[in-house]
């Protein structure tokens, strides 16, 4: 097939792009940022385009001759013109209606769980707005209108991921000592590589036309939990300092004003919603997801091979 990935240049994008090109499909993806791409660049069969894909003309441009559309475009915080309602709820509506127009048959979108109008966050509302433009098409493959089909995945862990490998940055930056918001908070961490496999899986797939689909891994933890696994992994030492909520609110709000932001009020208020499954949509799509135990010390644990193997083990016995 011919696919264009937006948001391909990301953390699951360079995955899903290097595995779609692998299953010898012809994959365009178009980039702000040409130098941001470097992996990807050793494909034969990836075309990468400098583009901004907000232009008027740029998506019917990028989606001639294509077959299907990926829309992975993602922001966790508003930057330098860049709103949750443009990335997240305009986009897609344009994506929708670029793709109608080159005659795609069908666009993935990725959205994130908990998407919902009555959110208690920007982020989570945009992308129930971004879903309802998208879910405005009949489920069908008719000429005129693409299918869609629409993924919710809670939060993703793997190499390169800003998730494991930021708590681990910063315990080795605190010694170990780390105040943190919402520790309660459950989460379901699922595996870039299932990730990309339920796109695999869905792509082309009839019976995906018109889902939406929740991908959660096996093990349901807290927030505190996830990164006392990830200290362990990386040898790193742990003491969490859970925050009260009106701590961890002052702590959003100070940091959401550093460069960067790397944390925000808009990130404590998505942290108060359990970020769990409510179905499988892993096993509708015949995935068997894997622990994150299993696949930590891939990328953060260090050579030890015993380690790894004990960690395995662990997994294989529950
Ligand atoms: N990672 C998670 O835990 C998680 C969980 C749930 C849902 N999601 C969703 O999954 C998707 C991919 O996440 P990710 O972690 O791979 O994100 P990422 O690594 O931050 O990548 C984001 C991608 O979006 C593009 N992008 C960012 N800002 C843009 C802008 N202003 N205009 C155009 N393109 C822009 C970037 O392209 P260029 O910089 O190359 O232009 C990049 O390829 C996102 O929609 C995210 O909301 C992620």
């Amino acid at each position: 097939m011919n696919i264009c990935v937006l948001g391909g240049t990301g953390f699951v994008g360079t995955e899903l792009v290097t595995r779609l090109a692998l299953d010898g499909h012809w994959v365009r993806v178009p980039t702000r940022n040409l130098a941001r791409a470097q992996r990807l660049r050793v494909l034969d069969t990836v075309e990468l385009r400098a583009a901004d894909v907000h232009a008027p003309t740029a998506l019917s441009q990028l989606f001639a001759d294509c077959d299907a559309v990926i829309n992975l475009v993602g922001i966790l915080n508003p930057r330098r013109g860049a709103s949750f309602h443009a990335m997240h709820t305009e986009l897609p509506g344009r994506i929708l209606a670029a793709a109608r127009g080159a005659g795609v048959r069908q666009v993935l979108h990725m959205s994130a769980l908990g998407a919902d109008e009555r959110a208690p966050s920007q982020y989570l509302r945009s992308k129930a707005g971004g879903e309802a433009q998208l879910r405005a098409a009949p489920p069908s493959s008719a000429h005129t209108q693409p299918a869609v089909t629409i993924f919710r995945p809670s939060v993703i862990f793997g190499a390169g991921d800003s998730l494991t490998n930021r708590f681990a940055k910063l315990l080795r930056l605190t010694a170990g000592f780390l105040p943190l918001a919402r520790a309660r908070t459950r989460f379901a961490p699922i595996h870039v590589l299932d990730v990309v496999e339920a796109f695999r899986r869905a792509l082309g797939a009839r019976v995906s036309f018109g889902r939406i689909y929740q991908l959660c891994g096996p093990d349901v933890m807290t927030l505190g939990e996830l990164v006392r696994l990830t200290a362990r992994v990386a040898r790193l030492p742990c003491h969490i300092v859970p925050l009260p909520d009106a701590a961890a609110r002052l702590q959003g709000l100070v940091m959401g004003l550093l460069p960067g932001k790397p944390f925000s009020l808009d990130n404590f208020r998505s942290l108060t919603v359990d970020c769990v499954c409510q179905e499988d949509g892993c096993a509708r799509l015949g995935i068997e997801p894997q622990h994150m135990e299993a696949v930590l010390p891939s990328y953060l644990g260090d050579d030890d091979t015993e380690t790894q193997l004990a960690l395995l083990r662990r997994t294989a016995d529950r």
